[in-house]
């Protein structure tokens, strides 16, 4: 299936992270221009490095999503390099565990300044250029604990990833008569930089939880999200698409 992706122009944030640099993969390997931002400059570089090597044209930038004059400086310089802005993945985002009784007000807003206010500040930057041309594709990823709760994670983070799921459907009603689509993805537990720290029990508990027996691989969350991001999905609209083995069947 052609998924009309050739010569598009991604951006992913913290796209040097696992999901994030299967995501500049897949896409370079379907003829996307990919541009990658990340805190860590350096993670960012590599992930520009293995899209260049499947052929793609790349960028890389260090930004952080909670600071606006970072986003719009981020933009300008891929706008500069590959073009204008077709497509959005919102991927950065930070993990807690911690019990509601002993997190502080600090872990708190932490949580939900990167991981929902990021989602807000990069997409409204995105959307006002998107909204110019009138096209364009926004995919996020919020998570099962945002439909279940916190179980491993903390209640910060569920509700971040709760807030992205809302926030999605706020963006798609907004973007939607502009010709811009906007969904989101809920993975399970997947395993990544972010999940392999977590005590050997708890990943257990999970895969004897997991109808599928097992964690996902982040290219099996990169591929939904590229499909959903292209012409593919064209009728797909404030959607959330679970990738989660069956732990969650609604
Ligand atoms: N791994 C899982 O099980 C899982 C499950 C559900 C959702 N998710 C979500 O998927 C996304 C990617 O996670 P991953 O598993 O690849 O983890 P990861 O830690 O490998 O990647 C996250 C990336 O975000 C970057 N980042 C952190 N704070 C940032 C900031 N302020 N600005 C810019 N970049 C920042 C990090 O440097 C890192 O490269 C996250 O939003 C995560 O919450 C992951």
């Amino acid at each position: 299936m052609d998924l009309g992706l050739r010569d598009r122009v991604v951006v992913i944030t913290g796209g040097g992270g696992d999901i994030g640099v299967n995501c500049a993969e897949i896409f370079a390997a379907d003829g996307a221009r990919v541009a990658v931002s990340d805190v860590r400059l350096e993670a960012a570089m590599r992930a520009a490095d293995r899209a260049r090597a499947v052929g793609g044209r790349a960028y890389a930038d260090r930004a952080d999503v909670t600071d606006i004059q970072d986003v719009e400086r981020f933009l300008s310089g891929v706008e500069a390099a590959l073009g204008p802005i077709d497509i959005l993945v919102n991927n950065a985002g930070i993990f807690h565990s911690c019990s509601i009784d002993d997190m502080s007000v600090a872990d708190w807003n932490r949580v939900m300044e990167i991981n929902l206010t990021g989602v807000f500040i990069f997409s409204q930057a995105v959307l006002r250029r998107m909204k110019q041309r009138r096209r364009g594709s926004i995919v996020s990823i919020a998570s099962l604990a945002g439909q279940v709760g916190g179980i491993h994670a903390g209640a910060n983070y569920a509700a971040s990833k709760a807030g992205v799921i809302s926030l999605t459907k706020s963006l798609a009603k907004n973007a939607g008569p502009s010709g811009i689509r906007v969904n989101c993805v809920n993975p399970g537990v997947i395993d990544t930089a972010m999940t392999q720290p977590w005590p050997a029990d708890v990943r257990a508990n999970m895969e004897r939880q997991t109808p599928l027996g097992r964690l996902g691989r982040p290219d099996e969350v990169a591929r939904v999200i590229v499909f959903l991001a292209s012409d593919a999905a064209s009728f797909i609209h404030g959607a959330h698409v679970d990738i989660n083995g069956g732990i969650l069947m609604d």
